[in-house]
Order: structure tokens, then C-alpha cells, then sequence
């Protein structure tokens, strides 16, 4: 098992390439939505160390809607545009935060959040939700997690129907 506060971009890659086979398998042929999220919630809560929230949110008219996580309990219903979630699903891209104080309308689920990483998920090319990553450490997250939670958002958007 790999440290992350000592591996390197390199070795970052392989962690995420070995995080991906294991969640493909951990979904095995299971197409149910909730299921799957419930269970990468926690394998990503599990295996990435320096983590205090992992979960998802999912699109749902204009608005993000709390979906399984784990952590502490999250604010529940976040509008697309708002806070780092909302800026995520309107940019259809990830959004990494080093400082979530320096964020301007970032949302305070926990205090102790420090850092962030949102990745939005696709299914068949529409943004249907996000993964949001929160860290008590600053600067937890670089763009080597970044495309690492991004392959494993791919997976995730591939497995339900
Ligand atoms: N910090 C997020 C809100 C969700 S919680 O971190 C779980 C945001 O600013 O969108």
C-alpha cells in the first residue's frame, strides 16, 4: 500500500491505476446507482489517507442533492454555481481548492475542511453529479488525485444504467 504524503506524481498514477481495477471490480457487474455510490463513497474514504468527507452529490434540476458519503453530516441541497460543488457541475470540469478560505462562496459542511477536490460525473457525456473530496490538510490534493478521482468518477458514470 502506497503512503501519499511520500509518493510521487509517478507513483500517484499507479496508485490511482491499482484504486481503479479495485473499484471496477468492487462495482462487479452491479448496475445499481445508490449501491455503487454508497460504495465508493467508502472505498475512496477508506483508501486515500488526510480525508474528513468523500461523497456525492447528484444533479437534480438546479440543484445538487446529497447522495452516500462518509464524514460528518452535509448540508443537503447545494444550487449549481454555489460553492465549490456548484462551480464544478456549472464548469463541467474538476475543481481543485488548496485553501477552501480562499474560495470565494465555499460551503462549510466541516470546520475542519482545509482543502478540496470536486470532479463531476458523466453519463453518456451529461454531468449528472460530482465527487467531493475534503481534506483537513492544505494543499491535500494535486492534479495527479485530480486525474486519479477523475478515472474513478469515469468508472462510477459507466456502471449504472
Ligand atoms: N464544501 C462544499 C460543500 C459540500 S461539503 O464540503 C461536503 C462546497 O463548497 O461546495
Amino acid at each position: 500500500m502506497f503512503e501519499a504524503e511520500t509518493i510521487n506524481t509517478a507513483d500517484k498514477a499507479e496508485f490511482y491505476r491499482q484504486l481503479a481495477q479495485q473499484l471496477q471490480g468492487l462495482f462487479d457487474g452491479e448496475t445499481d446507482m445508490i449501491a455503487n455510490a454508497a460504495n465508493m463513497s467508502a472505498f475512496i474514504y477508506q483508501m486515500l489517507p488526510d480525508l474528513n468527507w468523500a461523497g456525492v452529490y447528484f444533479l437534480k434540476g438546479e440543484q445538487l442533492v446529497l447522495g452516500p458519503f462518509q464524514g460528518k453530516p452535509a448540508c443537503v441541497r447545494i444550487p449549481v454555481g454555489r460553492g465549490v460543488c456548484g462551480a464544478a457541475i456549472e464548469r463541467r470540469s474538476s475543481v481543485l481548492v488548496e485553501d477552501v478560505h480562499a474560495f470565494p462562496g465555499h460551503i462549510a459542511c466541516d470546520a475542519a475542511s482545509r482543502s478540496e477536490l470536486v470532479v463531476p460525473i458523466f453519463r453518456k457525456g451529461e454531468a449528472i453529479g460530482v465527487i467531493d473530496l475534503d481534506s483537513p490538510l492544505p494543499a491535500r490534493f494535486d492534479r495527479a488525485d485530480q486525474a486519479g478521482i477523475e478515472q474513478l468518477a469515469e468508472i462510477f458514470g459507466a456502471s449504472f444504467q
